[in-house]
């Protein structure tokens, strides 16, 4: 039978396959229902089809997809259903309407319908999501020489219920279900690996240099179980979680910005993993110009430093980056010493990394390289612990473990943490989850605690009563708003296309 990642993408004419029974599914066929009503009601005629696509909660494996290490999230069922109808290609005025269900936050937005428009990253608009979308499926068609036509004209509504900036992936929920509706309106399909790999480098036309992650799950997923990603090539294989514990997801409520603040955050860690590996390769006998030229991630060293730290008898290559990356942070002219190029020359071709350089003031290669390294190791570790004899209470107990060892190295080494999720760690802790850690790219957005099942209704009392309440108090959320901001959730299924 073909792995899943073969597949193309399902498509339904239900949604009990997608959403299951019970209140989840009422809730659903209500969604689906209301954004007929309102496609008709601003268009003036039903949309041909439907895609929906997931968030996702990452359980381990953070800031590590880009250096090409494996990662361990699950979908979620918050999720952005994007309702699509196709223009007559006769029509003149060949336009992208691009409305959303939340018409008060998010306004019409329109292109034109040219594949070849440049994502105006200086004006943010949230359309620009769907943009990505459509660039990325053109991009897809022209390269495998499939005829889909002239471009004509969509019409378009987004309902989209994974909360933003809370590191939950509602941009990749966005950009795969924006790119699998335009694709299913063509009447095109694909395996699900393309998809994802094809979505992962369309989002980044917005400006972040985001690793596979999010798409790959988001596209991927399978209900009831969390996936171990691989990259290069994109590979899910499944992972059942032990019985008895469950996730509880928990929003700091600082906004997690990513694309506004990528080139002193998100990017500014993807330059800096770069020059770690480049540094290192060259501490380790490469030529300086051969490691500028072939070193592009920490995986890409990653045999050295094993060899290296054999020769101390281990086979850790955080040992290479204690041995030979030293802990105070590098300046440019630091690394020009040893890598005898201008940093500015090293990422010439890469428009967004040359805003990092021009905002940062130094390099903490050792740090981050320690991270990449030490994270790497946790997924495999979180992934053999599932599939252990151990008996359940003491797997939830390794897996939570893990997730604090995570936890603590994003902070301290990563430092893509904050206050907010600080407080909101420690508050899950002490309130007897077995693990808690940022999850997604960090600064604001979600915690993702393990707990056992029998105590989440407790657990999330006192997580309203000790983060929450004084929050309400401020005014900073409302009490009804907040099932949005504190959930537990059991791994739901990836994409699809619905047809009614
Ligand atoms: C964001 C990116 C992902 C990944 C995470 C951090 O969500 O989109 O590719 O890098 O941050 O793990």
């Amino acid at each position: 039978m073909a792995r899943h990642e073969e597949l193309p993408i399902p498509i339904f004419s239900d949604l009990e396959p997608v959403y299951g029974s019970g209140s989840q599914l009422e809730e659903a066929q209500l969604r689906f229902k209301n954004l007929k009503a309102k496609f008709i009601d601003l268009f003036g005629q039903s949309p041909h089809v439907y895609a929906r696509s997931p968030g996702r909660v990452n359980l381990i494996g953070e800031h590590i997809d880009y250096e090409g290490y494996s990662v361990l999230p699950m979908a979620i069922r918050q999720d952005t259903i994007v309702a699509i109808r196709k223009h007559d290609s006769s029509e003149p005025q060949k336009l992208l309407r691009i409305a959303n269900v939340n018409s008060d936050k998010y306004s019409l937005c329109t292109y034109p319908a040219d594949p070849l428009q440049e994502v105006d990253l200086k004006n943010h608009r949230w359309g620009h999501y769907f943009i990505c979308g459509y660039k990325g499926f053109y991009e897809y068609a022209k390269l495998k020489g499939i005829d889909v036509g002239k471009p004509v004209g969509l019409d378009v509504i987004v309902d989209g219920t994974v909360p933003t900036g809370s590191g939950l992936s509602s941009s990749a929920a966005f950009v795969c279900s924006s790119f699998i509706a335009i694709m299913a309106s063509i009447g095109v399909n694909m395996p699900k690996k393309e998809i994802a790999q094809l979505t992962c480098e369309c989002e980044r036309h917005i400006g972040t240099q985001s690793g596979g992650m999010d798409q790959a799950i988001s596209v991927m997923a399978k209900s009831g179980f969390a996936e171990l990603i691989d990259f290069n090539p994109i590979r899910a294989t499944d992972v059942q979680l032990p019985d008895g514990g469950t996730f509880v997801i928990a929003h700091s409520l600082a906004e997690s910005q990513k694309a506004v603040t990528a080139a002193v955050n998100y990017n500014n860690r993807v330059v800096e993993c770069r020059l770690a590996a480049i540094v290192l390769g060259i501490k380790l006998g490469m030529e300086p110009k051969e490691a500028i030229s072939s070193v592009k991630t920490l995986s890409d060293v990653e045999g050295l430093c094993v060899s290296f730290a054999g020769t101390h008898s281990s086979s850790d290559p955080v040992l290479a980056v204690k041995e030979l990356l030293h802990e105070e942070p590098y300046t440019s002219e630091d690394v020009e010493n040893i890598t005898k190029e201008k940093v500015e020359t090293i990422f010439a071709a890469s428009p967004t990394s040359l805003d990092v350089l021009r905002a940062a003031k130094c390099y903490k290669l050792h740090q981050r390289a320690a991270h990449v390294y030490s994270e790497a190791k946790r997924v495999h570790a979180f992934k053999d612990t599932v599939s252990s004899e151990l008996s359940d209470e003491d797997m939830l107990k390794k897996l939570g473990d893990l997730m604090n060892d995570s936890h603590h190295s994003c902070s301290v080494l990563y430092e893509c943490s904050c206050p907010e999720l600080e407080e909101l760690v420690k508050i899950c802790r002490d309130n007897g989850a077995l693990g808690a850690r940022l999850t997604g790219a960090g600064w604001g957005g979600c915690a993702v605690a393990l707990v056992k099942e029998s105590l989440v209704p407790q657990f999330i009392l006192n997580l309203k009563e000790q983060f929450y309440q004084s929050r309400i108090d401020k005014g900073t959320i409302s009490k009804n708003d907040l099932g949005l901001f504190i959930f537990a959730s059991k791994p739901s299924s990836g994409a699809a296309i619905l047809k009614f």
